[in-house]
């Protein structure tokens, strides 16, 4: 039976998220078992032990709603980042504060600026809000402030820098970053977006939090599913001004964030050493892939995250399927804007060397 009800005029022209077939899926699919996931940008080392305890103890409270607030989690992260708790909005991912953002600040006459290539929900979501995306290209991977500047109108409500950037993984300098914040005029709401801040560990990347007391119009977000390795939960934060936040308020679901990735939160932040040892593992790893490619005379993006974008000079579509026959599932360059690259996830070091071992041979 054919539907007549038609979605929003908007809809026509916007894509579902391609989410792709399962691990589990594709494993079955070409019959091989254990395929090492290089593909997704999740904390390939999982989450810390204390939080599966903490969460075995919450099952006793299911039927209970969650605090809408999140205020013992808000309360604990304010401390742990030197905030004020009514600075910090709590959300089901950060993906849920980009979408909340835009639905509270961004009249459908407006428009709001963003790099290509990077995260593409910020995007998705300005065009389904009614807004008009302004898209500025990435300069050698990096976003280009200067070029985003430029292309600031009265129509500007709101600017998106992702530092790093997903899928690049580069970082954009410090002091430009800090000119740029100055440079923006205070009606423009900028979204900071650091859902891979813990891994930056470069000397030229930004330290934000102290530029929110002289810029109201800042917002930072930051995510527990990346170093914490709660993706699965879907809770990250915003850090903004108080008055920002109330306008969240209006616009989100009242028990947006579920109890057991409240639980979860808190106790992740207790455990600083597993969030240590990741990082340092992930370093680690990064080092290990930069020599070996540069030893294969491959070039890459230069990356604070722990993912890398690898050129490879043939086409990305076809070295995944390739990588894929041999047991890595890495991302097609292709379907991210690069096509003769691949986006490859920082492992163990085990999967680093199958995966260096396995692009030797083929
Ligand atoms: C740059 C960036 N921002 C935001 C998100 C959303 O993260 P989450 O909703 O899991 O907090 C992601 C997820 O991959 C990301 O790469």
């Amino acid at each position: 039976m054919a539907v007549k009800v038609k979605s929003r005029e908007i809809l026509q022209h916007i894509a579902a998220y391609p989410l792709g077939k399962s691990l589990q899926d594709i494993q079955s699919e070409l019959g091989i078992v254990n395929i090492r996931n290089m593909s997704e940008i999740e904390n390939v080392f999982g989450c810390s032990p204390s939080v599966k305890k903490q969460l075995m103890q919450r099952l006793d409270h299911l039927f209970t709603y969650p605090d809408g607030s999140a205020r013992a989690l808000s309360s604990k992260l304010a401390d742990f980042l030197g905030v004020a708790q009514n600075q910090l909005f709590i959300g089901n991912g950060s993906d849920e504060i980009i979408r909340l953002l835009i639905r509270a600040f961004l009249n459908t006459t407006e428009e709001a600026i963003m790099a290509d290539i990077t995260f593409p929900r910020y995007k998705t979501n300005v065009s389904i809000e009614g807004g008009t995306p302004v898209i500025v290209p990435l300069k050698g991977g990096v976003h280009d402030l200067t070029a985003m500047l430029a292309t600031i109108t009265e129509k500007t409500k709101m600017i998106f820098v992702c530092n790093p950037n997903n899928p690049t993984g580069t970082i954009v300098n410090k002091d430009d970053l800090i000119s740029f914040i100055e440079e923006v005029p205070e009606h423009i709401l900028i979204v900071l977006d650091e859902a891979y801040y813990e891994y930056a560990t470069s000397e030229e990347y930004l330290q934000s939090i102290p530029l929110l007391e002289k810029h109201a119009n800042l917002v930072i977000l930051r995510t527990f599913s990346k170093v914490y390795g709660l993706a699965g939960l879907r809770i990250g934060y915003g850090i903004m001004d108080s008055s920002i936040l109330a306008e969240l308020n209006k616009v989100k679901e009242v028990f947006n964030v579920n109890q057991l990735g409240q639980a979860a939160a808190m106790e992740a932040i207790m455990d600083q050493e597993f969030r240590k040892d990741c990082i340092l593992r992930n370093e680690r790893g990064r080092a290990y892939l930069e020599a070996e490619l540069e030893k294969l005379g491959y070039t890459y993006f230069p990356t604070n995250a722990n993912f890398m974008m690898i050129h490879i000079g043939k086409d990305g579509n076809e070295i995944t399927q390739q990588l894929l026959a041999k047991g890595i599932m890495v991302k097609s360059g292709a379907v991210l804007g690069y096509p003769n690259s691949i986006r490859v996830t920082i492992c163990s070091m085990e999967d680093n060397r199958y995966f260096i071992e396995t692009l030797k041979n083929l």
